[in-house]
């Protein structure tokens, strides 16, 4: 069941004109984390709507957010101080990452602030691999992290200012052509979503896909976060991206 806790931000860092990380004291929250769930943060008494943002790591005691500057919710929480408390929200999302007791490893596909959630994931599972895309070199977030988190890190830039130029595509099909993978696990925008699922049919390995949807309430309660799967029968049925998941298998998509 999720909790509030007024959690205390120790620690808060520029990564680049618009992303920021931010270290909050949260024991109760980091005890319940699991890897793929998010939060949701009060931005402000004036803002009665939460702003979901996911769990990027956990450890003793605190929770780990990076963010990236949207629109105003997360403009203030960009402005707030050390010292400062937040209303955290959490910890939300039934639907999380599986950590695959396998010796093969997995293999991480993630995007933009898709990225964040990826990082605890990493951490999670016996061995991993990665490859991260973003918008351009000054875009890229938690590349030393990423480094140490994974036995193999392969970058994409679109404008290729930095790692190989493209999406993810390209070298990922290298890394799954070279290494026998447990499962693909991806983050980030719709069209990564779809290539991550496309290549692991190609291959022939499991994959879990987490979701971004507008989102309301963040437990259920509203349907601003609906999204459409399909159940183990193949019925299409709508889900809530808040509670079902936001992870889900894959083959439970329909797009
Ligand atoms: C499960 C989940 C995990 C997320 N994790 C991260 C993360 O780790 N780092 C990060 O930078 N961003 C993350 N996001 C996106 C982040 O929630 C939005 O960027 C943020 O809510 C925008 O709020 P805003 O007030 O700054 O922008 P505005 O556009 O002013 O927001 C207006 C309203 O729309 C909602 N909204 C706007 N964009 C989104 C969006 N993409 N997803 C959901 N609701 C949205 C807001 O919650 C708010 O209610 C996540 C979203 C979801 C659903
Ligand atoms: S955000 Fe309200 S049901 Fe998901």
């Amino acid at each position: 069941m999720a909790i509030t806790e007024i959690c205390t931000i120790i620690a808060l860092k520029q990564l680049s004109p618009t992303h920021f990380d931010m270290i909050l004291d949260a024991p109760k929250l980091s005890e319940m984390a699991k890897p793929g769930q998010f939060v949701s943060i009060l931005c402000g008494h004036s803002r009665t709507l939460r702003r979901p943002i996911s769990i990027c790591d956990a450890l003793e005691g605190t929770l780990r957010l990076v963010f990236e500057v949207r629109g105003e919710g997360t403009e203030y929480l960009s402005k707030r101080k050390v010292g400062d408390t937040l209303d955290v929200l959490g910890t939300l999302g039934c639907g999380t990452f599986p950590i695959l007791d396998d010796d093969r490893p997995v293999l991480l596909i993630g995007g933009g602030i898709g990225a964040p959630p990826l990082l605890y994931t990493a951490k999670a599972q016996k061995a991993a691999h990665a490859v991260l895309g973003f918008r351009n070199e000054a875009a890229i977030v938690l590349k030393n992290d990423f480094y140490n988190a994974c036995e193999t890190l392969m970058i994409a830039t679109d404008d290729g200012s930095f790692g190989a130029k493209g999406t993810i595509e390209a070298p990922a099909r290298l890394l799954l052509s070279k290494n026998k993978y447990s499962a693909i696990l991806a983050c980030g925008p719709k069209p990564m979503l779809k290539a991550a699922q496309s290549l692991a049919e190609e291959f022939g390995i499991p994959c879990w896909l987490s979701m971004e949807e507008r989102m309301g309430c963040g437990i259920g309660a509203c349907l601003v976060c609906a999204c459409k799967t399909k159940d183990e029968n193949g019925e299409e049925k709508f889900s809530h991206v808040c509670k079902d998941g936001p992870v889900f298998p894959a083959e439970y998509m329909v797009w």
